[in-house]
């Protein structure tokens, strides 16, 4: 008989919440009523990956043990939003739309002058820790096309290769290289 191809997640071991952790958890489930304490979920994924960089397993069964929900409850949550960070990544996660309105104006080709650029592939992090590419679904801002996101937070529009570039050596600038 084949072995199980479940993707199930499999059973680890709660990460160790921090005081200052749990008391930043405390704050998010205050703002729900006391028997919907779970819809903060990803408030606590979030703090999680400010404060570790990435979402680990042992710390997605350490949020189920505080929410008092399943793991894969929380797992549905990390694996459906590509904010979240399932590995460490690098400084600098880019995210380049190749949804269908980016791709008609130049996303795949901004993914690529990236990949060139950065001489990785994309879902790939560059040897010095500094940039991760990735590429993701509609922004929200089709009319911007083609666009990315940098770090979950910077929206850039219309993303020329000019553009791609100005950004790179910007990063780089503000790294010291
Ligand atoms: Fe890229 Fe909508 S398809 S922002």
């Amino acid at each position: 008989m084949s072995a199980s191809h479940s993707s199930a997640p499999q059973a680890v071991t709660a990460m160790t919440l921090s005081d200052a952790t749990r008391a930043r958890f405390d704050r998010e489930v205050a703002k729900y009523p006391a028997e919907h304490k779970q819809s903060a979920v990803m408030a606590c994924l979030s703090i999680v990956q400010q404060e570790q960089g990435f979402v680990s397993r042992e710390a997605e069964q350490a949020i189920a043990e505080y929410l008092e929900i399943a793991p894969m409850a929380v797992h549905e949550v990390t694996t459906f939003y590509n904010m979240y960070n399932q590995q460490p990544v690098g400084k600098y996660k880019l995210n380049v739309c190749t949804n269908l309105p980016c791709q008609l104006r130049g996303g795949n080709e901004a993914l690529a002058h990236l990949a060139k650029r950065l001489g990785i592939n994309m879902g790939e992090t560059t040897a010095d820790g500094m940039f991760t590419l990735q590429q993701c679904e509609c922004l929200g801002a089709c009319a911007d096309a083609p666009t990315m996101l940098v770090n979950d937070r910077k929206m850039c529009s219309f993303m020329s290769t000019d553009k791609l570039d100005q950004l790179i050596d910007g990063l780089k600038a503000a790294e010291g290289k």
